[in-house]
């Protein structure tokens, strides 16, 4: 957990582990170790509670056991999909992570076909473009985001699953959530975003045999990811996930009533402030805030030394000093990308914190108007 004297607004960046999570993952390191392929009783009951731990994770996602891929993360999981799903048509957006475009980039370079969609100024992808795409596409895999990390914009899952039926083309979505309610073929996510350890993520496969192995040796994961099973990792990832299932209701208001908090008292003490993303559907713990004509650099400086940890584009890209290419493709300036800032809550925030940030953040913005104005 983060010291007192931070507030840690970062958390679509990654989260600290649950104390839950930290005992399942301690003692699966320790008294419980095994390995699930060993033929003695420690390999049995690591190869039980490793089944155990996939059958909770496969039932909060609504899926089969068998359609789980334990991988290491996000990352993985779409470039698992996108470098061996069986398509010559790739279509995605300009929004997704980087783990998702670079493996379509060297899809493209192979010789694959690409487009990529658009988004319009609240983030949304246009449904009529990817219906126009549809229409040319052969063997198509249609790769969309469930919800921008960086917005938290939520894209219409359910009736882009609906047009890949219609036209026979495949579905990854980068996210969670949607399993079991939707008809998805590929679906991918880390642990890590939902107090996890790093390490451990999931790809859902709706029919595990139509996909190659990438990772060649003892034939674990159904035979699509070789290599001695991450059980410390799963276990902490089954005790997240028991955690939120136990109160899914009441995290996500919890998360939505923090999130709304801050970006009502952040537009009502500080002028200039737009929502980016704010005339979409959103994630409720994510508030991407544009501080018109404040450097966004500043201020997350400034922010980081009154001990508040929020980011600017996505934590894998922003130690780079180039604006955000998703505010981007969304139409907003250099000037605007680079004022902006992204805020994100977990179940672990508080409202005493909450009202911290804000105070800190009506000085930091301040100050750095003032000396603009000078
Ligand atoms: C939307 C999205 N996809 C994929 C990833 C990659 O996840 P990881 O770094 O855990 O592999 C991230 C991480 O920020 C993400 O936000």
């Amino acid at each position: 957990m983060p010291p007192k004297a931070e507030i840690y607004l970062d958390s679509n960046a990654t989260t600290p582990a649950l104390p839950e999570v930290s005992r399942a993952v301690t003692e699966a390191l320790m008294e419980g170790f095994g390995n699930p392929s060993s033929a003695h009783a420690r390999g049995d009951l690591a190869r039980r509670r490793l089944q155990r731990a996939r059958e909770t994770v496969a039932s909060f996602l609504g899926a089969e056991p068998e359609q789980l891929v334990l991988v290491s993360g996000g990352t993985e999981g779409n470039n698992a999909v996108l470098g061996g799903a069986p398509a010559s048509t790739l279509i995605t957006t300009a929004v997704e992570h980087p783990s998702v475009l670079r493996p379509i980039a060297a899809a493209a370079a192979r010789g694959a076909t690409v487009v990529e969609l658009g988004v319009d100024r609240s983030g949304l992808i246009a449904l009529s473009a990817l219906e126009e795409a549809m229409r040319v596409a052969t063997r198509a895999l249609v790769s969309v985001q469930w919800a921008s990390s960086e917005t938290g914009v939520v894209q219409p899952i359910e009736e882009i699953a609906a047009i890949c039926r219609r036209h026979g083309a495949l579905l990854h979505v980068d996210a969670a959530q949607a399993v079991g309610r939707l008809s998805i073929d590929f679906l991918t996510f880390s642990g890590h975003k939902l107090h996890a350890p790093p390490g451990i993520g999931v790809l859902f496969v709706r029919v595990p045999g139509a996909m190659a192995p990438w990772l060649l040796g003892g034939g674990q994961e159904q035979g699509l990811r070789s290599g001695t099973e991450n059980l410390a990792g799963a276990l902490g990832l089954a005790a997240a996930i028991e955690h939120r299932a136990s109160r899914f209701a009441e995290a996500l208001r919890a998360l939505r009533q923090l999130r709304d908090a801050l970006e009502r008292e952040v537009l009502a003490a500080v002028p200039g402030v737009e929502v980016n993303g704010g005339g979409a559907p959103r994630l409720g713990n994510t508030s991407n805030l544009r501080f018109t004509g404040v450097d966004g650099q500043a201020l997350l400086a400034a922010l980081d030394r009154a001990g508040i940890r929020c980011s600017q584009a996505s934590a894998c890209s922003s130690r780079r000093p180039e604006p955000s290419y998703v505010l981007r493709a969304m139409g907003l300036s250099e000037d605007e990308a680079f004022a902006s800032l992204r805020f994100s809550v977990s179940v672990l925030n508080t409202e005493d914190e909450i009202d911290g940030a804000v105070k800190a953040i009506k000085a930091a913005a301040a100050q750095l108007r003032s000396v603009l104005l000078v």
